[in-house]
């Protein structure tokens, strides 16, 4: 994408926001997903920038509130919110008056109360940031992973690169959602208790892809009435007619280990081997939200593979999250009035050059 054509997505009229909260993949809808892909373009194209930082959310104060462990996520949504020039804190349970007893509900008003604009919340908890949204008066919440339940902007990055890996292998830019139509997504591994398994299986076929399943079935969710999800009966065919492998990582925090015989036998019967890569299309990518366990659901010789695309994921996730950012707190007309152009690194080369 051009540095003009991300400035005038960018600086485009407020749009209808998709707010106020961020808690399900369902928030959004096949035209909520298409928008945060496209505003995101427009932001991996300012990341390009020698200088890549817009001040669309200065004067904004966005929070994050992780009750469980995090590298990428965490990084990745304070990345993107200061790259957007939002003042950012940080809360860690770890360090925080939850040790002294301090309920959820007191511990998000207590935060509120100072005047935040963003809330990114992750909880051991389904719907821990249902409740928090309920309780926030004026923050926008942001569900950074609650539970076995959603992980929305994980889903979104992962729709990113894979339309992204799409574009490129076609020569073109990418664009619409039209590459999702009928692609066979195969998500293989621990789906019982996976967060980014729900909120990949509405985003991928919301967009109008296939998606299959394959686990052992105590790996599977008790129940997949209403999933729009079909179930692998061999796994290597699965395997061989797949666009898109997204492998999930054991979640021993959620007790998956109780659920397989040993991890060994896991990785034997259900672990991406190079053996099973072979069995690969050609076209196939292999998708990994992080952190991998090389030597369990993928073998540490896959995981470097060129089709392996983790990384990738990891860099387009700060694209995604700015988009969910700005789409969220920064949709009030007030995207980069009044900021000095010495501030944004020049004339046309960042947004907030241009205002009005
Ligand atoms: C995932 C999570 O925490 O849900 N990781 C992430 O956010 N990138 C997946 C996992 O931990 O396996």
């Amino acid at each position: 994408m051009s540095a003009e054509r991300a400035t005038a997505i960018l600086n485009a009229a407020p749009r209808p926001s998709i707010g106020p909260h961020l808690l399900s993949v369902d928030d959004l809808g096949p035209d909520g997903i298409a928008e945060v892909l496209r505003v995101a373009e427009a932001f991996a194209e300012v990341e390009r920038r020698a200088i890549p930082k817009v001040p669309t959310l200065r004067g904004r104060v966005v929070a994050t509130l992780f009750f469980e462990e995090s590298t990428r996520t965490r990084l990745s949504f304070e990345t993107a919110a200061k790259r957007l020039s939002s003042d950012v804190l940080s809360f860690s349970v770890s360090n925080s008056s939850v040790k002294k007893g301090e309920s959820l509900r007191d511990t998000v008003e207590t935060i509120e109360a100072m005047g935040i604009d963003g809330l990114i919340v992750r909880h051991p908890s389904s719907g821990a940031p249902h409740q928090v949204a309920r309780w926030a008066d004026r923050a926008h919440v942001i569900n950074a992973g609650d539970g076995w339940h959603e992980h929305p902007t994980q889903a979104l990055l992962d729709c990113f690169t894979v339309r992204q890996v799409l574009a490129e292998r076609a020569g073109t830019e990418p664009e619409g959602t039209a590459c999702f139509e009928g692609l066979r997504i195969l998500i293989l591994g621990d789906v019982r208790h996976s967060r980014v398994a729900r909120s990949e299986i509405l985003a991928y076929s919301a967009l109008g892809a296939r998606v299959t399943l394959a686990a052992p079935g105590s790996l599977l969710p008790p129940s997949l009435e209403g999933w729009p999800v079909t179930v692998a009966a061999d796994l290597d065919t699965a395997l061989a007619e797949a666009d898109v492998v997204s492998l999930l990582r054991l979640q021993a925090e959620r007790g998956s280990g109780a659920f397989v015989p040993s991890l060994r036998e896991y990785t034997a019967n259900w672990g991406l081997t190079r053996r099973r890569v072979d069995l690969l299309a050609e076209r196939a990518i292999v998708t990994h939200p992080g952190p991998m366990v090389r030597g369990v659901e993928i073998s540490g010789d896959v995981a470097d593979l060129p089709i392996t695309v983790a990384t990738r994921q990891v860099t387009n996730g700060v694209a995604i999250r700015m988009a969910v950012l700005f789409l969220l707190l920064g949709t009030d007309g007030s995207i980069g009035a009044g900021v000095p152009e010495s501030e944004t690194g020049g004339a046309g080369t960042t947004i907030g050059a241009l205002r009005g």
